[in-house]
Order: structure tokens, then C-alpha cells, then sequence
């Protein structure tokens, strides 16, 4: 049956309006181009954590383009959706971006139409077409290259996410002689890791941990602090490296474990409100004194936590008093 796309587009920038995206230019281009075109196969989860490729010939395959979703496209790097093979295991390694982050960061890069844009992550690291207005990211980056700041233009802009598991720390920086400083927007979000960067294997990790014994103590905040829109983000900011994973044995309390790539590790026993930690890192208490930090400095708002990338590399988090 052929879709009705007509109606498929506008309940789709209807949903986008709702999100908060109002520029009329912004509304007209997503209304106007084609998602199909860039996402002709996909993959989709199934109900077992395994990945089903799907085209056109499936039955739902429009209601999942014109959805605000993130369309998988790739697995391990190397993996194309293969419509007429069973599902796979994988880890995507590529995807079509969900349509109102893609909206949300468009709108803070603050484009008029006129400027030259490099989009980071769609094939790129492109000095000859420096220097750049904006520069916009869709794979995340653990922190911004010195070679985006060098490639954009005095006053120009980057829109870009920090790769955390922690925090969502989605951030506009302003490049002015050298330095780009900013907020983070008042929404976060989050992106893969661009390529080069290793992550860690929790499973692995875990498997390691339940062999250690470490120290333990009680906890003084809640495991609930890391989601805090507001403190999650300083937190993830000040305690880097760090992977999650939330568990709940068959005859046990629910744990939250945190990994570091040095073997370090915290795990919350959710129920005794106790914590144990292994490891030359003592990642709760990283946490706990990074959530104390941003109490002590009034508990700003997303938007009142700030970067500063200096000429050598450092980046400076800063707390801003809350208004
Ligand atoms: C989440 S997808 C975004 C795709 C598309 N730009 C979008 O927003 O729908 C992330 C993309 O970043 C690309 N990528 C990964 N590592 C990269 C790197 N080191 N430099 C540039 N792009 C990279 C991947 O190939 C992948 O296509």
C-alpha cells in the first residue's frame, strides 16, 4: 500500500513543533527532505536485544522513518541491514540521528544561511574547507579536537556532545582568538563515539569485578543523583572514563556498578544503601564530591555550567552561581 507521506510529514514536524524546534526555515526543510532517501535499510531492535533489518517491503518501515527516532544503520563498523536475514547481535556503529536533537542542535548552531558549515561525522576532518562559520557534531567526541577551534572562524560556532556515559553534555561553544567558551544547552544529548575513541567493555569489566573484593561505606546521596539533569552533568563532567551498568541478580538487591578503563570500580548495593569500591580510583566518592561541588555552587541549571577550551587543549568546567 503507498503511504500517505503527506500525512506522515506533518504529524512528523508537528512532533518537532512540540519539541520546541519554531524557525520556520528549519520546520520547511524537515517537512521537505526525505528521511527515506538516507535510511532506504535500517535496523530495527528486536523484542531478544538482537537487530532485524528492515526496507521498504516491511509493513511499518514509513511509521519508522517519519518517527523521532534514531534509525540504526550499521553494526560493528562493518555490518549493512540484510532485510532478508534472521536478526543479529551488534553494537551500532552508525545511525540516522533522532530528528529533534538533530532540530535542537540546528537551532543552537544559529545559522542565517549564509555561512560555510562543517558537519562532523557524515565523512569529514576537512582543513581545505576551513575556515569554517559552525561547526556541528554528530558522533561524540571525549573532548573538542584543537583542530575544529583552528578550522572555525573568529565568532564562529561549534555544537557538539561530550562522549559520557554520564550527563548528556551536549554544549555551543563561540571560538575567539583561539579559546572556545560556552554553555550547555538547557536539553542534553547524546551521540556514539566517533571511531577512534575505546570503549569499555562492561560485561568484560563485570566479569573481572565479581572476582575483587573492596572497601565499603555508606552512601551519603542516592545512585538517583547521576540522572539529575542538572548535577548528573557536572558530575559526568568531573569524574571522566566512567561506564555504567545497572544489574539486578535473580537472588539479590539491584546493584549500579561504575567502571573505569584502569580496572577501577564502584558498585551501590540499591537496597542497603552501601557502596564498594575497588581500584586506584575510588569512583563514588569522585562522584559524591563532584555532586557536593555543584550543591555548594547553588545548584545551577545545565545552562549555567560552562567550558572553556584553552589554546593548549585544557578544558576548564566552570559552576556559575544559580540566578
Ligand atoms: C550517529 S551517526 C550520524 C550520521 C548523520 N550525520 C546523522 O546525523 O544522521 C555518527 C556518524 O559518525 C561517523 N564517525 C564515526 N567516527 C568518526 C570520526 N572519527 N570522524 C568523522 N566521523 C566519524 C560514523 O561513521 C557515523 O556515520
Amino acid at each position: 500500500m503507498t503511504p500517505d507521506l503527506d500525512a506522515l510529514r506533518t504529524a512528523y514536524v508537528e512532533q518537532l513543533r512540540r519539541h520546541g524546534l519554531t524557525e520556520a526555515g528549519w520546520l520547511d526543510a524537515f517537512r521537505t527532505v526525505p528521511r527515506e532517501v538516507f535510511v532506504p535499510r535500517f535496523f530495527r531492535r528486536t523484542p531478544d536485544g538482537r537487530w532485524q533489518g528492515i526496507d521498504g517491503s516491511s509493513p511499518d518501515y514509513w511509521t519508522e522513518v517519519y518517527a523521532d527516532r534514531t534509525l540504526v544503520t550499521q553494526l560493528d563498523g562493518t555490518r549493512d541491514p540484510q532485510p532478508d536475514a534472521e536478526p543479529v547481535a551488534g553494537t551500532p556503529s552508525s545511525s540516522s540521528t533522532q530528528p529533534s536533537l538533530m532540530a535542537m542542535m540546528l537551532d543552537a548552531l544559529d545559522v542565517t544561511g549564509s555561512e560555510r558549515v562543517l558537519e562532523i561525522g557524515t565523512g569529514t576532518g576537512w582543513p581545505d574547507g576551513a575556515r569554517y562559520h559552525r561547526v556541528i557534531a554528530t558522533c561524540s567526541v571525549p573532548s573538542v579536537p584543537l583542530a575544529w577551534i583552528d578550522q572555525t572562524e573568529e565568532g564562529g560556532h561549534i555544537v557538539v556532545c561530550l562522549w559520557r556515559q554520564l550527563g548528556n553534555p551536549l554544549i555551543r561553544l563561540t571560538v575567539h582568538d583561539g579559546t572556545a567558551t560556552g554553555t550547555f544547552l538547557p536539553t542534553g544529548g547524546s551521540f556514539m563515539p566517533a571511531r577512534a575513541y575505546p570503549v569499555l567493555n562492561e560485561q568484560q569489566a563485570l566479569r573481572a569485578a565479581v572476582r575483587q573484593a573492596g572497601q565499603s561505606r555508606e552512601i551519603a546521596y542516592p545512585a538517583s543523583i547521576l540522572d539529575d539533569d542538572h548535577a548528573g552533568l557536572w558530575i559526568g563532567l568531573q569524574v571522566p572514563d566512567v561506564s555504567r551498568l545497572g544489574l539486578h541478580p535473580i537472588n539479590g538487591n539491584e546493584q549500579l556498578w561504575l567502571f573505569a578503563p584502569d580496572g577501577s570500580w564502584s558498585m551501590l548495593d540499591l537496597a542497603k544503601d552501601a557502596v564498594e569500591q575497588y581500584g586506584p580510583r575510588h569512583l563514588w566518592d569522585e562522584v559524591e564530591r563532584a555532586y557536593r561541588e555543584w550543591e555548594d555552587a547553588g545548584r545551577p541549571t545545565r545552562d549555567h555550567i560552562g567550558l572553556t577550551v584553552t589554546r593548549t587543549g585544557e578544558h576548564r568546567y566552570t559552576l556559575s552561581e544559580a540566578l
